[in-house]
């Protein structure tokens, strides 16, 4: 009889041995590989994974999970290289004190590419996030799907969209893109609820310059494609256009501020020393609508003089800057503005207006952040552009978005408010709860010149006839009939609006509606959800 063979001994270890060797992986994973980053990165002028989330959160809140991960692909000789961590730093840490999820995808691995193991970190951070209802912030920097790892990879995108889609409305998620962000990549930023880009290093596209190139012949660089500029003007895709990755970070750090941890929790508030008395700033704004309702004037003055401070942070200022969108705090607490922008395009609404604005609301009624509207608009710029891209269909999302809200809706009318464009702009009849109107108000189907071609035809003609100064006849004509038809006191006879009030006492009525509005309680029909014309 032969003696089995017995296994061979385990070594003794000591705890002080383990407890080494926990040092000594811990500097492989972290330490050395930081190291290894900093110098590609840097060289690119551009910080490592975890440069940029101590950057983003508060100093030494960061908690790093799964730095241990490696890949098991072995396909392409991937097996040779298998450095902890892959391709992205995850875990948790506090921003103004409160706790936020973070990923940041490390270029230097595998170019940021997401993998199976990459993939399962990112998932894993956002499920946490999602079940400790926290804001999460990923920052994209990334050759995409991990080309080695084909369908896997794939999958791995394909749960992070359901994920983001899961989390949309209900923990604030944003994006900050620090490079290339590929292919189908884009999608997941896309699902999130803003977009911050860095001037002239980060880019989006679906299909980069050489396809393009090679299927329609178009030659466009790369920065002209997808660069923080052309999303920030052209597209929309992005929400703020940083000069470097440290504006950036700062964006995302203040935009958080404004915003609660989850679509459950308050807004933040803060230490307020509110004036409950008409100020000096606030009686300027009776002289900031001119005599000449073609003159225009910058809305961020009206809107400097209702928040807080003056502390207005506008998101997506580049695009569509003919409405104003962005947080302030009224007492404190934050409130979402959404103001017509007579300086751009004499406050128009577009396709692109209107989308912008729809977004906005319906992100601030998801987080029960109240929306406060300030109305001077023209109507709805005209064109076949207009027309044949969707006016129709894609202008009634802000409609929808309006009609839909919850959260406490108050509405000043400044100026102009004609037609459709005063019922989409925060009006009683799609649900407002306060509305306000300055004296200098006009609430009509259409502007006074061109109500006048129509209503007076046959006057204008018989002036023409007569000899009389056309022009002068006209100007005449829209002015009475402003002043009879679109006084803003003919729709507080009806109701329409709830008060009219010196532009002076507008920082003080809007903090007294939403003061009277904090407990409002409003609900839909229950249904599994709408349909929203897209
Ligand atoms: C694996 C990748 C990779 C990828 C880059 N790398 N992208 N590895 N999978 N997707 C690796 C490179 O091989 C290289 O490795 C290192 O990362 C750095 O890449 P470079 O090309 O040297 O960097 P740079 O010149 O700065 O160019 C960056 C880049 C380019 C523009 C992102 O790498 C690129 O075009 N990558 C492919 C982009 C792409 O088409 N991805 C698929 C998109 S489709 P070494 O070892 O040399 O350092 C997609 C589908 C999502 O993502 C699906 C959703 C449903």
């Amino acid at each position: 009889m032969t003696e089995p063979d017995l296994p061979p001994q385990a070594p003794q270890v000591s705890t002080q041995d383990k407890i080494d060797d926990l040092r000594a992986r811990y500097h492989e994973a972290v330490v050395a590989a930081e190291e290894k980053a900093r110098e590609k990165q840097h060289a690119k002028g551009k910080l490592t994974a975890r440069e940029r989330i101590e950057l983003l959160v508060d100093p030494g809140s960061f908690v790093e999970l799964d730095e241990y991960v490696r890949h098991r692909t072995t396909a392409f000789g991937m097996d040779r290289s298998r450095p902890y961590g892959d391709s992205v730093v995850t875990g948790v840490g506090t921003i103004h004190g409160r706790t936020v999820a973070v990923y940041a995808q490390d270029f230097t691995t595998f170019g940021g590419s997401l993998g199976e193991v990459a993939g399962d970190k990112i998932i894993k951070v956002m499920e946490f996030a999602l079940r400790g209802g926290m804001p999460v912030i990923g920052i994209l920097d990334s050759g995409g799907a991990r080309i080695q790892e084909g369908v896997v990879a794939l999958g791995k995108y394909g749960e992070i969209f359901r994920l983001n889609t899961a989390a949309s409305g209900v923990i604030p998620q944003i994006s900050i893109i620090m490079g290339p962000a590929a292919g189908g990549a884009v999608y997941s930023p896309a699902l999130t609820d803003f977009v911050i880009m860095v001037d002239k290093t980060s880019q989006m596209f679906v299909t980069g310059p050489d396809v393009i190139k090679t299927v329609t012949g178009e030659d466009v660089g790369m920065e002209e494609l997808g660069g923080a500029h052309t999303h920030n003007t052209r597209s929309g895709v992005a929400h703020y256009l940083a000069e470097d990755e440290d504006d950036a970070i700062d964006y995302a750090r203040t935009l958080l501020g404004y915003l609660p941890d989850n679509n459950m929790a308050e807004v933040p508030a803060y230490e307020s020393d509110f004036s409950w008395e008409t100020t000096d700033p606030d009686r300027t704004l009776n002289t900031i609508v001119p005599d000449s309702p073609n003159q225009p004037y910058d809305i961020h003055e009206v809107i400097s003089h209702i928040v807080d401070r003056g502390d207005f942070l506008e998101v997506q200022p580049l695009f569509a800057p003919n409405i104003v969108i962005g947080f302030g705090r009224v007492e404190g607490r934050t409130v979402g503005i959404i103001a017509n922008q007579p300086s751009q395009m004499a406050g128009t609404l577009n396709i692109d207006a209107g989308e912008k604005a729809a977004r906005f609301v319906r992100f601030c009624d998801a987080f029960s952040v109240p929306i406060v509207t300030l109305v001077d608009v023209p109507g709805y710029l005209p064109g076949t552009d207009q027309e044949w891209t969707g006016v129709i269909r894609r202008g009634a999302k802000l409609l929808y978005a309006y009609a839909e809200a919850t959260v406490p809706l108050v509405t000043v009318i400044l100026r102009k408010a004609y037609g459709g464009a005063y019922i989409v702009m925060g009006s009683k009849q799609l649900g407002a709860d306060i509305n306000l109107a300055w004296p200098t108000a006009e609430i009509a189907v259409m502007g006074g010149q061109g109500a006048v071609n129509i209503l007076y035809r046959g006057e204008l003609k018989r002036a023409e006839e007569a000899g009389e100064d056309i022009a002068t006849v006209r100007a005449r004509l829209a002015s009475e009939y402003t002043y009879n038809v679109a006084s803003p006191f003919l729709a507080a006879e009806r109701g329409e609006l709830d008060g009219i009030i010196e532009p002076a006492q507008t920082r003080v009525s809007v903090a007294k509606a939403l003061r009277a509005l904090r407990g409002k309680r409003a609900e839909l029909p229950p249904k599994k959800h709408g349909n929203i014309p897209l």
